[in-house]
């Protein structure tokens, strides 16, 4: 079937590989990448794309509800895949308003411009969600997230997610509005935005600069490489049911320090250093205001019913994570000039 189908914060880090996906796996689509290119969106991530007839990129901003109402006047949007975000923690804990306009706001306006678009006819369409486990809180040494499990988000940033899964549910048992949703773990792989762990941590062992860990380094994160995530995307917008809830994760926990341990021997093999070079960076810092112990997915739901599951094991996810940063020193540079540093100064020497 012909879809015309809008992604939001498509030029981000995993939207950008959820764009590609589908603009190449699906000739017949129509697929729109709305993005405002903040800080975090790069153009660069979808040059590949430039030449593709069935794609189409607008700059627009979510929290402009004119904006957002015009577009679906204009195109005969049949699908939403929704990811446009605000989403750091650190920069939520510095500065929540951003993720409370754009994260909260310009979700409801997604909604009500689908709503309105689609009254009367929600035969075929499907507004699709994408968040994140934080909604579910931190969990203690043992247990996992299920799809059940209560909200108790604990950041400027989770809260704003959570806030926005709520409306969705509530558009969906108030007017209809066939809805999707699914709270995935951390993700990692080429073109994230170097203010999250993993690229921060192989940019500036490049540097011989010192790798920040907060706290004790204790803290545990369940790790997904973000194809495996795109897949799993690309999987529930086709056959997830209207309604339902899934969690994705990687069935892969970390510690922070164990993580940051098998970077650093990937990069001193890599770099052609001496064992323990990369390792001698690591320099603990102070711990982020209530950081959540851990986070760990049960992905069951979403692997029996949809028959999903991740396809790269970490070792190799992260030696092609690697591979793929330091054969792109050129886009690593360019957004690591200017106004990273800024921020870069503001969350690591000025705390
Ligand atoms: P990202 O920060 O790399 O990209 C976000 C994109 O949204 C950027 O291109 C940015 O320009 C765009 N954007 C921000 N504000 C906007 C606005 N007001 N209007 C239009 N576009 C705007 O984020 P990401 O890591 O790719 O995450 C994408 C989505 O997936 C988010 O909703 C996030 O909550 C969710 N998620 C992320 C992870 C993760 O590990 N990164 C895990 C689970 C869920
Ligand atoms: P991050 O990549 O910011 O993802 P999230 O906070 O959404 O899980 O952080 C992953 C983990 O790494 C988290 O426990 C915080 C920690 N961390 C550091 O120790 N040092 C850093 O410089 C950063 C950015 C994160």
């Amino acid at each position: 079937m012909k879809q015309t189908i809008l992604i939001t914060g498509g030029a981000g880090f995993i939207g950008s590989h959820v764009v590609r996906l589908f603009v190449n796996k699906y000739s017949e689509y129509h697929i729109i990448n709305l993005d405002a290119l903040t800080y975090a969106g790069n153009l660069e991530n979808l040059t590949d794309l430039d030449q593709s007839p069935n794609y189409t990129f607008i700059k627009a901003d979510i929290r402009d509800a004119e904006t957002i109402d015009a577009i679906f006047e204009k195109y005969p949007i049949t699908g939403v895949c929704h990811l446009a975000a605000e989403s750091h923690v650190d920069r939520s804990i510095a500065e929540p308003m951003a993720f409370i306009t754009t994260n909260i706001i310009g979700t409801v306006n997604l909604l009500n411009a689908a709503r309105k678009a689609w009254t009367g006819n929600f035969e075929g369409k499907r507004f699709y969600h994408i968040s994140t486990d934080e909604v579910y809180g931190s969990l203690g040494s043992e247990g996992f997230f299920v799809e059940t499990t209560s909200y108790d988000p604990r950041s400027p940033y989770s809260a704003s997610k959570a806030s926005s899964d709520h409306l969705v549910r509530a558009y969906n048992h108030t007017y209809g509005l066939p809805v999707v949703i699914t709270n995935c773990s951390n993700n990692y792989g080429q073109n994230q935005f170097p203010e999250k762990l993993i690229p921060l941590a192989i940019n500036n062992i490049k540097h011989m600069k010192p790798i920040p860990v907060y706290g004790k380094g204790e803290n545990i994160r369940d790790w997904l490489y973000v194809i495996d995530h795109a897949r799993a995307i690309d999987l529930v917008f086709h056959e997830g049911k209207v309604g339902e809830t899934y969690n994705i994760g990687g069935f892969n926990e970390w510690t922070n320090i164990s993580l940051i341990h098998v970077l650093c021997e990937i990069m001193d093999r890599k770099m052609n250093r001496a064992p323990g070079t990369s390792a001698s960076l690591i320099t603990y810092v102070k711990d982020r205001a209530g950081h959540d112990l851990r986070y760990a997915i049960d992905a069951t739901k979403i692997q029996k019913e949809l028959g999903w599951e991740p396809s790269l094991q970490f070792a190799e996810g992260l030696e092609k994570t690697v591979d793929w940063y330091l054969a792109n020193e050129e886009w690593m540079d360019r957004i690591t000039t200017g106004k990273y540093q800024a921020y870069y100064d503001q969350q690591y020497h000025k705390r």
